[in-house]
């Protein structure tokens, strides 16, 4: 079965690589290139990557909507089956060639239930909801984030077809997004502790556990409306959120539930200020303490070869690496910390260097889960350098590599193999 999954999965999602490739989204980065350490000094201090603000459906930018009318469905129409039927299928009911491997399993549009919304309860999404998720994609789960690939138009033109296949949009009146009023500026510690009493108070332990690790008295035996077993949210790890993990997405989330989930919807019990404050005690329990920042590496490996010659910050952004050409010299340490700005296809970015140690190797780099590798430049020349994690440079992240150029030295390098 999993080798299947990865034979069909590759196909039926060929359409990601062709419209990316298409779309020549390297111009921007392409010409990019950082030299480091190239200097007679060796290893200078190297300019920070751009602060990149947090990936979050709640704070993305809606542009203003075309009307839907039917030249956008029509278009729509094939917006959805060139790059979407492969896994929701060519009715929009979730039975595309991919589904059958997919877990969470595509989402049956027809049954007009949707997760990820700013409506209350058991509303149908807004037109600007489904643009957020369709750009966005889901974290963790095979929905990817079309903002790379699609353009603004056909993501308008795929949310007007998606909402053309389920009847819940044809009928009452236009949803209406809640209003959780303005966002307190930084959680403070008596919101947290207030938090932690609602949490109990509201019966969240039940199914997210007394700690939040996802693993309360009812975790084992809840299913979505759709049959499939699904587990509560584990709040230590706040990065694999579907939604996203900035405090308005988690009181979004409190607020507006998952309809189709075991996830209620708490809007109407609670008043916004209870459900800031169990938005923060939720961020609270996160394993790197986001609302402080933690950007720090995660993972590491190499670390036995010492203090680092040089250190080299390298981003996914867009599905390139950024820097995409790296220069070293023959014998420095190096350093790679490696950060995604988005979670793939749900597992995270890699990095690895063809041709060179096998060791030198980052698997499921995340959003705000950094890793890193150190290794020896023991060998002068030029490598190409990949995406290591379920996306190999021919297909799925066809533009997921760069250049290793490692300058030879003429002195003897110390310790340096071969
Ligand atoms: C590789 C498989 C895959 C492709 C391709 C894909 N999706 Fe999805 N999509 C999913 C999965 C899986 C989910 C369900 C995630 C979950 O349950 O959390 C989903 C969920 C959704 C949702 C529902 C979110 C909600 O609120 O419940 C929408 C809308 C959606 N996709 C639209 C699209 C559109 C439009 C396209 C094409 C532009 C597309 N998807 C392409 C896998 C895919
Ligand atoms: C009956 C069980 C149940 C209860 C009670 C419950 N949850 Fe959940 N919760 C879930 C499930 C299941 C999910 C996962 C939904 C999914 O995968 O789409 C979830 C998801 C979440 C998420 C993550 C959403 C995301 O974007 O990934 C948050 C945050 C959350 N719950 C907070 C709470 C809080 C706070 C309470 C109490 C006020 C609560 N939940 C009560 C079952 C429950």
């Amino acid at each position: 079965m999993q080798v299947k999954f990865r034979i069909d999965f590759v196909p039926g999602c060929r359409a990601l690589r062709r419209r990316g490739a298409s779309r020549g989204l390297g111009i921007l980065f392409s010409g990019l290139i950082l030299v480091l350490a190239g200097g007679p000094a060796g290893a200078q201090a190297q300019a920070p990557p751009p602060a990149v603000a947090p990936i979050s459906w709640t704070h993305f930018d809606v542009p203003p909507a075309p009307p839907f009318d039917d030249a956008l469905r029509a278009q729509g129409k094939q917006v959805f089956q060139e790059n979407c039927s492969s896994c929701h299928g060519v009715k929009g009911d979730g039975n595309g060639r991919c589904a059958p491997f997919m877990a969470p399993h595509p989402r049956d549009f027809t049954t007009s239930t949707f997760r990820f919304k700013t409506t209350p309860g058991g509303d149908m999404p807004t037109d600007e909801d489904l643009f957020r998720t369709i750009s966005l994609g889901l974290h963790g789960t095979g929905m990817p984030p079309w903002r790379y690939l699609l353009s603004e138009q056909e993501r308008w033109a795929a949310a007007a077809y998606v909402k053309a296949f389920a009847p819940g949009f044809a009928k009452g009146p236009t949803p209406q997004s809640v209003d959780l009023g303005p966002e307190p500026k930084a959680p403070d510690s008596k919101q947290v502790k207030q938090g932690a009493q609602l949490y109990v108070d509201a019966g969240c332990p039940k199914c997210h556990g007394g700690q939040g690790y996802g693993d309360g008295p009812s975790s084992e035996t809840l299913k979505d409306a759709f049959g499939n077993p699904i587990q509560p949210r584990n709040f230590h790890k706040a990065a694999q959120f579907k939604r996203g993990h900035t405090l308005r997405d988690i009181a979004l989330t409190i607020a507006t539930g998952n309809n189709g989930t075991p996830m209620p919807s708490f809007g109407d019990a609670l008043e916004p200020d209870q459900l800031w404050d169990l938005a923060s005690f939720v961020l609270s329990l996160d394993e790197r303490k986001l609302a402080g920042g933690g950007t720090k590496a995660a993972a590491s490996t190499g670390d036995e070869l010492g203090k680092p010659d040089v250190v080299i910050k390298l981003m996914e952004r867009r599905w390139h690496f950024v820097p995409n050409v790296i220069h070293v010299k023959q014998g420095q340490i190096v350093r790679i910390e490696f950060q995604p700005t988005d979670n793939g296809l749900g597992v995270g970015h890699g990095f690895a260097i063809d041709g060179y140690d096998k060791s030198t190797f980052i698997n499921g780099a995340m959003v705000q889960r950094p890793k890193s590798v150190t290794f020896l430049a023991d060998k002068a020349g030029t490598f190409t350098f990949y995406c290591a994690t379920q996306c190999s440079t021919g297909s799925l992240h066809p533009n997921m590599n760069g250049t290793l150029i490692v300058e030879p030295t003429a002195q003897k390098v110390a310790g340096g193999g071969a």
